[in-house]
């Protein structure tokens, strides 16, 4: 038994939808979350800069006493998991593989979409996993760079016309494509899986990166003693923010006042 908590990071707060995750796959253990919410997006920035990011995270999170890290970004996965890995000497989990084994698993007529930011999408780290763990498969990949900013306005319901509208516009050749298992390589658009269930149809399976990189931590871990484990939250960016839009994304309230870090410092 291990009661060291489990780092989890992004560059916002995207990536408390794997905390969700581990909420419901792992309720007795310990996690420090980090979101960089002072410094997001990343997506749109240089892989270098997003190495130096990821960096501090991580510096961060090892002042804790943590047996593991999951990167719940799928910017950060796919550019410097690598990097980042080769630094430490604890489980370091991302979220391309574990989404990839997922969708492998799922599809039928292995044609796989792939949707993220664009620093993801142009890495290819999503295509050349699906390709290294079946050569025959199908991918399609397309940015949404829209996206996270829709969700971070909370323009996220499947009846909201500019949301509609933008899915559409990223996600027609998708669905022209024919695939059947679709990535949300990006762990801000689950919160959009209404939206885009409704616009790929019910045919279509939707994977979510930082769901599954939460659920593939376990192989990994010594598991906490049981009994309940608790949450902290730090942010880089206001606090009372956090209050407000952590709710959205872990699927109840927070319960704890997030803490702030000053992430350049590390
Ligand atoms: N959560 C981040 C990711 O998964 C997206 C937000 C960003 O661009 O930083 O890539």
């Amino acid at each position: 038994m291990d009661n060291r908590a489990i780092g989890v990071f992004d560059s916002g707060l995207g990536g408390l939808t794997a905390v969700r995750q581990l909420h419901l796959a792992m309720p007795n253990e310990n996690i420090i979350y980090f979101g960089d919410t002072g410094r997001v997006p990343y997506g749109s920035r240089s892989r270098r800069t997003v190495l130096n990011y990821a960096r501090q995270d991580v510096a961060f999170l090892n002042q804790h006493h943590i047996k593991a890290i999951v990167i719940a970004c799928g910017t950060v996965s796919s550019q410097v998991l690598g990097d980042i890995k080769a630094e430490n000497t604890i489980p370091i989990v991302g979220v391309v593989e574990p989404t990839c084994y997922a969708a492998m698993r799922k599809t039928k007529n292995n044609r796989i979409g792939i949707i993220g930011t664009k620093g993801t999408v142009r890495s290819g780290a999503y295509e050349a996993k699906l390709h290294t763990l079946d050569p025959s498969v199908h991918t399609i990949a397309r940015p949404c760079p829209l996206f996270v900013p829709l969700v971070e306005a909370g323009r996220f319901q499947p009846d909201d016309r500019v949301t509609q509208l933008v899915i559409e516009e990223y996600l027609a050749e998708i669905r022209d494509f024919d695939v059947d298992t679709l990535i949300l390589g990006c762990t801000h658009y689950p919160l959009l899986r209404e939206a885009i269930q409704a616009f790929m149809g019910d045919t279509v399976t939707l994977i979510d990166s930082g769901a599954e990189a939460a659920k593939y931590v376990r192989k990994f871990l010594d598991p906490a003693q049981p009994g309940k484990g608790s949450t902290e939250y730090y942010v880089s960016d206001d606090p009372d923010s956090f209050d407000e839009y952590a709710e959205m994304f872990l699927g109840e309230p927070a319960g704890v006042r997030a803490q702030l870090v000053e992430i350049a410092s590390y």
